[in-house]
């Protein structure tokens, strides 16, 4: 049975990917609080992977890094620590797991490695600078590692609109809020976790061995329609 590791596995797309394939892999999550995932397949480590000692683990087929930040504000109140701290979760904490396990991920005749980037890399929004500079910093990771440990490593990412998770709980807090977003969207819709999990669970998997080095956008439209 393949081994994902999710880090980030306790809440949103992470723990709902979880769910999706933990009938037929091992899954390992990384998080700082608990998934309450019961179920023979799951395991998890408590740490929070900016600052703690990373657990060893020695079966890695894919790894999937969910860490990721929404901090909107106008420029003149983004401080240079705001910045900081959007490119330490996005990029930091990613490349640390990734020199972490990558010897591990490297022995699996599957390995690959997907993260999270956004549609605000490639549609200007206000309030975005920060967020939105640190997801251009993940996507020009993903290509320079697809390249560089092709052809043994596949390396994606997926770039969604708003996502009905934790993270996005501000910008869906109430129902005039849900309408308003998704009316925002050519498709007029905006995602539930479970939909990025369903494409995230088809490009870990041999499915996709053809796929390395894109970004793939879910958008209801948002980015590629004009209506
Ligand atoms: N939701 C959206 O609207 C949206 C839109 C575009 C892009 N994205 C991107 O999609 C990805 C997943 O987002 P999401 O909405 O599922 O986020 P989420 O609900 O906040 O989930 C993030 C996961 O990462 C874990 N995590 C965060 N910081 C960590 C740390 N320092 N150490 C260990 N684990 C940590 C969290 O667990 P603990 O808190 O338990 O540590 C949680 O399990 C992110 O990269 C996000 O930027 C989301």
């Amino acid at each position: 049975m393949k081994t994902v590791l999710i880090i980030g596995g306790s809440s949103g797309i992470g723990k709902s990917l979880a769910y999706s394939i933990l009938d037929s892999v091992n899954v390992i999550s990384l998080s700082r609080t608990t998934a309450d995932i019961n179920h023979v397949n799951f395991k998890e480590h408590l740490c929070d992977v900016l600052n703690d000692d990373l657990p060893e683990i020695d079966t890695i087929d894919a790894l999937v890094y969910c860490p990721g930040s929404i901090n909107l504000k106008p420029i003149t109140r983004l401080k240079q620590e705001d910045f900081l701290n959007d490119f330490s979760i996005n990029i930091l904490g990613a490349v640390r797991v990734i020199q972490q396990y990558l010897s591990v991920l490297k022995n699996s005749s599957t390995a690959n490695i997907l993260m999270f980037s956004s549609v605000a890399t490639k549609l200007g929004m206000p309030f975005h600078a920060s967020v939105a500079a640190s997801k251009g910093a993940v996507e020009g990771l993903v290509k320079s590692l697809a390249a560089e440990l092709a052809p043994v490593v596949r390396v994606n990412a997926i770039a969604p609109t708003l996502t009905d998770t934790n993270l996005a709980s501000k910008l869906l807090r109430n129902d005039r809020l849900k309408e308003m977003s998704a009316e925002r969207h050519p498709l007029k819709n905006y995602l539930q976790p479970e939909e990025v999990a369903e494409m995230a669970s088809f490009i870990i998997s041999e499915k996709a061995k053809s796929l390395s080095g894109q970004i793939f956008e879910m958008d209801y439209g948002i980015v590629n329609l004009k209506v």
